[in-house]
């Protein structure tokens, strides 16, 4: 099957489940008026998220990787009243796009945006003690095995940890590919292999997007 085909059928589960969603739509345009790279998770994966964070009743989100506000919009929506998601974005650009559409989108209240090299601003929440029941890696896939540990570290015991990219077109088992993303991503497999505290597993897919996946687990008490 060809990538057009995983897109046409995206585009017939989009009608059948997503609903017109003007808000959504302003904050992808603005994010392509203003150049940003057109990285964003699909609409049916952002509400994949959305369901997700919903289904485990997440209070407090963390999310590396912001872009545009995308998938903070989906998360946010998906937050109780007096829930909280804080996303981290590295680039100061993306994060001013960012900040416009989580004002637009009705958000802004919900989203703590902090703007900065991630494995930065993850000691800092440490520091403040934050703690969350659902994190969301999507930023530099080169460092994806330290945001998992971060994530470990900051995530309560119960919460669900999600990695989006683990797959790259199936790049990963392709030996000849050194692209540094892959090699995060295989280190990202190794970090995680030897991991105690996640019962994980992860998916591919194919949609919009080509041909991906998600990691996802669930993060278990340290055992002596
Ligand atoms: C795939 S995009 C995020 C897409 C967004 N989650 C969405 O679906 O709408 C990755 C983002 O991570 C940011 N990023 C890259 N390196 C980073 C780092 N070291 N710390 C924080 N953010 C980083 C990039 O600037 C980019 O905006």
């Amino acid at each position: 099957m060809a990538d057009e085909d995983w897109s046409a059928v995206d585009a017939y589960i989009g009608g059948k489940l997503l609903h017109d969603d003007p808000t959504l739509a302003a904050a992808l345009a603005e994010n392509r008026a203003a150049g940003l790279p057109g990285i964003d998770v699909s609409p049916l994966q952002g509400k994949f998220l959305h369901v997700l964070a919903r289904a485990i009743g997440a209070r407090r989100i963390l999310e590396i990787g912001t872009l545009g506000g995308y998938s903070t919009i989906w998360l946010a929506r998906a937050l109780p009243q007096g829930g909280r998601i804080v996303t981290l974005e590295f680039a100061p650009a993306h994060a001013e796009v960012a900040r416009k559409n989580l004002e637009a989108a009705g958000v802004a209240e919900k989203v703590d945006l902090r703007v900065g090299a991630a494995l930065d601003l993850l000691p800092v929440l440490q520091t403040e003690g934050q703690s969350f029941d659902f994190v969301f890696i999507d930023a530099d896939k080169e460092n994806n095995a330290p945001y998992l540990e971060w994530a470990l570290k900051l995530a309560r015991v119960g919460a669900t940890v999600i990695v989006d990219n683990v797959v790259r077109k199936g790049a990963i088992v392709d030996p000849a590919n050194e692209r540094s993303d892959v090699q995060g991503t295989r280190r990202f497999f190794d970090v995680a292999a030897g991991q105690k505290r996640w019962v994980a597993t992860a998916l591919q897919t194919v949609g919009a997007k080509g041909w991906d996946g998600f990691a996802i687990g669930i993060v278990e008490e340290t055992t002596p």
